[in-house]
């Protein structure tokens, strides 16, 4: 599809029936009905980073602050190896405190106790750190561009560099890493024309993996009060994507099951084919409030592996086997 024509599909007036259809088409003939699990362990919400959309920037006085202790994030990827998980998501803010160092040793004991396939979210490094944290044995790494409106980006992102999230995203490549990026959708001052961008971006990219989901606007931020992203525009972004990226793994993101209970389901309908349930310790989830209305943030790490497994029926899916590597690379 060009500009134009993934324009028009965005716009809120047109028909979404025969494309989200074709997605769901173009999901199961390149990536199949089985569905990946990744455990999602929050392990620090300590932030060095100011941007304006996040709940838990370090300008937000009201964040009660953790990070766990290498014991605890063994226990957590434990746990999800116990739950049947094949892959571990460490997400986290740009931490101070885990230098590269650190950070390099963590991934090396997960890998070693669990042999989990190890995906890590934790921002911008240098491109010998991510050759380093690649070496310790991470195999994929999650670094959201956010938007490709290089003025919007400034904006939204004061403390940080357009050119240099990409080069962090060329590094990763680089590294040897299987790469995911992705944006918000609804951001204020986004266009249509910028989230058209954004899709043909993922695709000049060559993405392994692309996630996407609605901006919510968080009271205790510069944007509060914003309009924020709907599903129905963080559905057409799946589908779109899905479409033109053809085999990338996308997840149904948790931030689209919190502004509708059927968000996650309805993703996997049009071009999702990914799940990344909670494995955080409860009495840190309501502490990595991105956003309000966060899904989950009472519940146990048995409690979402139950409601996924229970989601996965409902559509007539099933987790998927293996590791969820990148297809991209076979
Ligand atoms: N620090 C790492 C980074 O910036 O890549 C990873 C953690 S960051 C909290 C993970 C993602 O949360 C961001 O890439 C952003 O897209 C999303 N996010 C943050 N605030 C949000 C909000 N208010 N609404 C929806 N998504 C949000
Ligand atoms: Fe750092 Fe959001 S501002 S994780």
């Amino acid at each position: 599809m060009n500009k134009e024509e993934l324009v028009q599909a965005l716009s809120p007036g047109a028909d979404t029936a025969a494309f989200f259809a074709l997605a769901d088409e173009t999901r199961k003939k390149y990536v199949g009905d089985g569905v990946h699990l990744r455990g999602l362990l929050e392990f620090s919400n300590h932030c060095r980073r100011n941007c304006r959309y996040c709940g838990i920037r370090a300008g937000n006085p009201k964040v009660r602050r953790y990070r766990l202790t290498t014991g605890e994030i063994l226990d957590c990827a434990r746990a999800a190896v116990a739950l049947g998980y094949r892959t571990v998501v460490m997400q986290s803010g740009e931490d101070n405190h885990w230098g590269p160092k650190e950070l390099v040793k963590i991934v090396d004991e997960v890998k070693k106790a669990t042999g989990l396939a190890i995906t890590l979210s934790v921002g911008e490094y240098t491109k010998e750190e991510y050759k380093d944290l690649r070496k310790a044995g991470a195999d994929r790494f999650l670094l959201r561009f956010e938007t490709s409106d290089r003025a919007l980006f400034a904006a939204l992102k004061p403390d940080s560099d357009y050119d240099r999230r990409f080069s962090c995203l060329a590094w990763l490549k680089e590294a040897g890493f299987q790469v995911g990026s992705g944006v918000m959708a609804g951001l204020p001052g986004q266009t249509l024309e910028s989230l058209a961008d954004d899709i043909l971006l993922f695709k000049k990219m060559d993405l392994d993996m692309v996630g996407i989901g609605p901006f919510i606007a968080n009271p205790d931020t510069p944007l509060a009060g914003s309009p924020g992203g709907t599903l129905d525009l963080a559905l057409r972004m799946v589908a779109l994507t899905r479409i033109v990226t053809r085999n990338a793994h996308i997840p149904a993101t948790t931030a689209m099951g919190s502004i509708d209970p059927q968000g996650r389901q309805k993703a996997l309908r049009c071009g999702a084919n990914v799940l990344m349930p909670n494995i955080s310790p409860v009495e840190h989830r309501v502490d990595y409030s991105l956003y309000p209305g966060k899904i989950c943030v009472n519940d146990q790490p048995e409690q979402c592996a139950g409601c996924v497994d229970a989601m996965l029926r409902s559509l007539g899916r099933s987790r998927a086997g293996g590791f969820g590597h990148s297809l991209k690379k076979a």
